[in-house]
């Protein structure tokens, strides 16, 4: 994808493109010396360890290592892919994007995606001004005890009944309804409308973009419920309905609660508790909780005391159990049977729910309740043992911190185990395999840096350095995989003209290095500045002497083996020679 937008391109938005600015608009920022800084936004945390450098155009934050240029804040933050935030990012300076030749599909891609968007908008206004002209309709969602006003800021409308109104109502557009999962094929191969006669509850994204729509029977006779299909711009798994018009209510909010349906969301709303979605007739997923957590610490579950509802509850826990860092918390509510949100709320009122939220029940107990219910006695060792096996594993899944070592302390608690004991045993177990887990480059020391990492740091820091380098053709037989990426650093550097940290780990996006280099571009090397170019020329010499020293004893550990050969021999001789003299 990233070779279909010209390199060049790249660089030149970047330059164009003031970091400070575009982070400062979405996370305000406060000046700090020579830096801005604040609550990082991809992590919860009190004091601010997110860090932007306006010099060299690269954030960082120093809590959860998250860092790079003004396109990764973007994909971060608004969960672009690197097109996307290409594009938002030339949207922003007015430039448009020269694709490569062989990239029209991506930018019809584009088009495709605003025709759609835009046809859904004509769709939903359709709608809307439809259920002025059916009175059964709007009866129905009085009944139901909608207002006028949360009808409108919902923008519920109606799909009347009949195969072809909206396909008469957007002729032009037979091929992109078909897209945008609004019509659906006869055997005859002929479209028809996939919502007819239905209350319709549109779908927008988090930027307010309408992307599908939830279509409810005027009667209960099945389905009772009918959803947009999966389109290229609705992703179930992904979107959740009434964050939009959450965020449009609150500035901020302390929890989002999350419902089950639709009619929950909206009267909720209604009663003033704004702060509520519901997904799309599927599962809670870890995409859509780790949306939530951008916008609050908590998140309040809301589903049905019954069976289903507790199941629905422990999926829930599942997916939450690896993205619960320290900070973020999550609470169940139960509500007594044959009720839901919508029909408590109306008879409880909005305190009442409030305070089924207040009382939700917090993480950890919910956690040892449903796995206390699946163990025999816990008096005996066979159940205290079983809660043990069962607890460990998912106990395990928990980001390591502060709040797993509290759940261990509680199974502790409860099986009478050693704290350290179930310590221990967590930490036996091995954590799931990341791709290439053993190949991959870590820093492994938070205090002292190799001289290959601090050549990096250095170099980042001060790019220019790699002007009047030198030559560094010896790097290419360090095995230490830090002085293979300096040296290509160096020469891309000297390639690209790449005057910024920004520019530099853009030739990165997407490799395993790149995280590791914000790590370095960051770190703190307590050189002072009249000190930079000294201290980096003794990490070259440095650098030369670990290298000569492997080559001796790579000639020796041979020699132990066989004769050298007369160039061999030679050779080691210089290399001790260099070594005992210094001259390198
Ligand atoms: N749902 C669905 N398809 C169905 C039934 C339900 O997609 N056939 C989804 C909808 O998103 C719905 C949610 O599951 O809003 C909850 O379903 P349910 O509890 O049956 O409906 P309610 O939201 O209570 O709707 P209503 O009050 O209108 O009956
Ligand atoms: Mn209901």
């Amino acid at each position: 994808m990233a070779g279909m937008i010209p390199r060049s391109f790249v660089n030149d938005l970047l330059a164009r493109t003031d970091i400070i600015d575009l982070i400062d608009a979405r996370v305000p920022l406060r000046k700090n010396g020579a830096n801005f800084v604040a609550c990082c936004p991809f992590h919860s945390e009190k004091s601010p360890s997110f860090s932007v450098n306006p010099k060299q155009q690269f954030f960082y934050c120093f809590g959860c290592g998250k860092g790079g240029n003004a396109i990764t804040f973007l994909i971060e933050f608004e969960r672009l892919n690197f097109p996307e935030a290409v594009e938002q990012l030339a949207n922003i300076q007015g430039l448009n994007i020269p694709y490569e030749n062989n990239s029209r599909p991506r930018a019809d891609a584009k088009e495709d995606h605003q025709t759609l968007y835009q046809l859904l908008k004509d769709a939903a206004k359709y709608y809307i001004n439809q259920l002025q002209h059916h009175p059964q309709a709007l009866a129905y969602l009085h009944q139901r005890g909608l207002d006028d006003k949360v009808i409108s800021r919902y923008q519920i409308g109606f799909a009347p009944k009949g195969w072809d109104n909206l396909l008469k109502h957007c002729h032009q557009h037979t091929a992109a309804l078909a897209k945008a999962g609004m019509t659906t094929k006869k055997d005859n191969g002929n479209d028809y409308d996939r919502f007819r006669e239905r209350i319709m509850f549109p779908i927008r994204d988090r930027q307010g973009r309408m992307i599908g729509f939830g279509g409810r029977a005027l009667d209960d006779n099945p389905p009772k419920y009918l959803n947009s299909p999966e389109t290229s711009i609705f992703h179930k798994g992904n979107e959740l309905f009434g964050l939009y018009e959450a965020l449009q209510a609150n500035r901020s909010f302390e929890y989002v609660v999350v419902v089950e349906g639709y009619m929950d969301v909206i009267a909720l709303a209604q009663y003033g508790i704004t702060e509520c979605v519901a997904t799309l007739g599927t599962a809670t997923s870890q995409q859509h909780l780790q949306k939530l957590y951008r916008h609050c610490d908590t998140i309040v579950f809301c589903y049905d005391g019954d069976a289903a509802g507790k199941k629905a509850a422990w999926r829930a826990l599942g997916s939450l159990l690896p993205i619960l860092e320290d900070g973020r918390k999550a609470k169940f509510i139960f509500l007594p049977e044959k009720e839901d949100p919508d029909s408590i709320v109306r008879k409880l009122g909005k305190e009442g729910f409030q305070q089924h939220i207040h009382d939700a029940v917090p993480f950890s107990e919910f956690f040892f309740q449903e796995l206390k219910a699946q163990c025999s006695d816990l008096h005996s060792m066979d159940g205290r043992s079983q809660l043990a096996n069962l607890a460990l594993p998912l106990i395990n899944k928990l980001p390591k911190g502060i709040f797993q070592q509290m759940l261990l302390d509680k199974l502790s608690a409860f099986t009478r185990l050693d704290p350290q004991t179930l310590t221990h045993l967590t930490q036996q177990k091995p954590p799931p395999p990341s791709p290439s887990a053993s190949s991959k480059p870590v820093i492994t020391s938070k205090t002292r840096l190799t001289p290959g990492q601090i050549a990096i740091a250095l170099l980042l820091q001060n790019p220019t350095l790699a002007v009047d380098i030198g030559n560094l053709d010896f790097l290419s037989q360090m095995k230490d995989p830090f002085c293979k990426i300096f040296h290509q650093l160096v020469d891309r550097i000297q390639e690209h003209d790449a005057i910024t940290i920004g520019t530099i780990l853009e030739l990165w996006r997407e490799s395993e290095w790149e995280p590791i280099l914000a790590e370095l571009a960051a770190w703190h090397t307590l050189v002072p500045k009249d000190g930079i170019i000294d201290e980096f020329n003794g990490i070259l010499l440095k650098l030369r002497g670990q290298n000569i020293e492997s080559q001796i004893r790579m000639l020796l550990d041979k020699a132990a083996i066989e004769p050298l050969t007369e160039e061999e021999k030679q050779q080691l001789q210089q290399l001790i020679t260099m070594k005992k003299t210094k001259v390198i």
